[in-house]
Formats: structure tokens, C-alpha cells, sequence
């Protein structure tokens, strides 16, 4: 469903993609992992076409995103819910206008009904009395809850999630954990997720691939992952300073 291939990006003669070659099939759940700075980010924003290549190409069912006119792409585009690494909140709205944006936007659904969309998705991620709190008023755990609300409530295709449980309580972030796993497994929905919360990552994962210096080193299931000898991904996988991993 999601393929890429060979990208590159670079900033300012800095190159952070070095030829990504990746595939996301559908219906599963592909976790990268990758240390801080790795070009994990950087990454996903091409997926939704927020970032293009320099070169290489991101296929969206076999259309590259970069060919794709702009109401093409902003059709492609709704078929995403994306989690954004800092929640990336509305700051003027509150927390219900927050999540049901993109519903008010683009569907004749009533105030009400959005309303009531908001307050399901929002139950759902355990924070059933935010409806007219303003994002100053949340906890950064907070804040990324909404943001995940928001993503799905425009019920996705597809959802690609930017570290959607670091700096969440262990028990939160369970929750969301099983949430992730429910949305694939009862509706079928193709996930991408970013993390280095490793625990999270063996939760959700069909497949983990890891990005290291600007490549996918290695991908495989979380058992594969797991029992593999490549010495990058071990170190990473076990949360040691000792190992051929160069920290920053
Ligand atoms: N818009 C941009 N302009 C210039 N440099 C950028 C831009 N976006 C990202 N970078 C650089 O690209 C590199 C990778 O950033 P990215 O945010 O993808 O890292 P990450 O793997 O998501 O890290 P973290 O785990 O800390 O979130 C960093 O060196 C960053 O400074
Ligand atoms: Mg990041």
C-alpha cells in the first residue's frame, strides 16, 4: 500500500535520507525504530507528502505522491490520520473543535454530531471531560491523546503515528498501545508508527524496520527482531551505550 523507494533528503547539503527503501502492506502495523535525530520524522512527513524527496519516490497504491496534482493530493492526503511527535494541536481551539476539525471541514455532519464524534474518540483515549478545555489547559500526555483522537476521527485508511506513547505514564501508554492494536485489528487499518519506546513497539508491531544512518539496517517481525545478530540493531533493541551505535 505504502511503498518507498530509494528516497533521499538532504537540508542544506546535510543528507538525513541516504536511500530509504520501505514497504508498508496493508492492513499491518510497520513500527521503525531508530535513534534520536535518525531521520524518523523526516520520513513519515514524506509518506503524506508534507515533505518531497530529492530523489526517490513515495507510492501511495502505485501513485507517486510526487506526480500527484493538488486535489489529487489532497484527496490522498484525507485517506491519512497522522499523530503528530508534538501533537501539533490547534492552539485557538478547544479540545472538541480540535478533533472534530477535519469532520466540520470536509463532511455536512452537524455541530452536534461532530460534537458527539469528538467526545467518543475522546473516551476512547481515556480522556472523557476535555471537551471545552483549551490545549494550554492539557499535560503534554494530554495533549497527545487529542491529537490522537483527532487523527482518528475521520476513521483512516491509514494512520501513521509519530511516537504516539513517549512521555505517557506505563499505564497510559498501554492503553493507547491496545488502541492502536484494536484499530488495526477490528477495522483493518494500515498503520505506520514511529517509536523508540521498545515496549510499545513489540505491542503493536506486524514488523519493525530500523533506520540507521539514513537506511532501513534491518526489518523483520518483533520475533525475528528480537533473535537478530546485526550488532546496530541489537544495541538499539537493549538500550546500551556499549556497541557500534555513535550516539547524536
Ligand atoms: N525542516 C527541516 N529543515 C532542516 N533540517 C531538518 C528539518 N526537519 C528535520 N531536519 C533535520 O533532519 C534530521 C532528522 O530529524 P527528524 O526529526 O526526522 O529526527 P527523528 O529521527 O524524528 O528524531 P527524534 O527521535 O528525536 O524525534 C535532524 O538533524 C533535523 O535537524
Ligand atoms: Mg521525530
Amino acid at each position: 500500500m505504502i511503498t518507498l523507494d530509494h528516497l533521499q533528503k538532504g537540508f542544506g547539503g546535510r543528507q538525513v535520507l541516504k536511500g530509504v527503501d520501505l514497504q508498508v502492506k496493508r492492513g499491518e502495523t510497520l513500527v521503525i525504530i531508530g535513534g534520536s535525530g535518525s531521520g524518523k520524522s523526516v520520513l513519515m512527513k514524506h509518506v503524506i507528502g508534507l515533505l518531497f524527496a530529492d530523489s526517490g519516490q513515495v507510492r501511495i497504491d502505485g501513485d507517486d505522491l510526487a506526480q500527484l496534482k493538488e486535489p489529487e493530493l489532497t484527496r490522498t492526503r484525507r485517506r491519512f490520520g497522522m499523530v503528530f511527535q508534538n501533537a501539533a494541536l490547534f492552539d485557538s481551539m478547544n479540545v472538541w473543535q480540535n478533533v472534530g476539525f477535519a469532520l466540520m471541514q470536509h463532511t455536512k455532519k452537524r455541530k452536534k454530531a461532530v460534537l458527539e464524534i469528538a467526545q467518543h474518540y475522546l473516551e476512547m483515549v481515556g480522556l472523557p471531560d476535555v471537551l471545552y478545555r483549551m490545549p494550554s489547559e492539557l499535560s503534554g500526555g494530554m495533549r497527545k491523546r487529542v491529537g490522537l483522537a483527532r487523527a482518528i476521527a475521520t476513521s483512516p485508511e491509514i494512520l501513521l503515528y509519530d511516537e504516539p506513547t513517549t512521555g505517557l505514564d506505563p499505564v497510559t501508554s498501554d492503553v493507547i498501545n491496545r488502541l492502536i492494536r484494536s484499530l488495526q485489528e477490528q477495522l483493518g487499518i494500515t498503520s505506520l508508527m514511529i517509536t523508540h519506546d521498545m515496549v510499545s513497539a513489540y505491542h503493536v508491531a506486524d514488523r519493525m524496520a530500523m533506520l540507521y544512518q539514513g537506511k532501513i539496517i534491518e526489518t523483520g517481525t518483533p520475533e525475528q527482531i528480537r533473535a537478530t545478530d546485526n550488532p546496530y540493531v541489537r544495541q538499539f533493541i537493549s538500550g546500551s551505550s556499549d556497541g557500534p551505535i555513535e550516539a547524536g
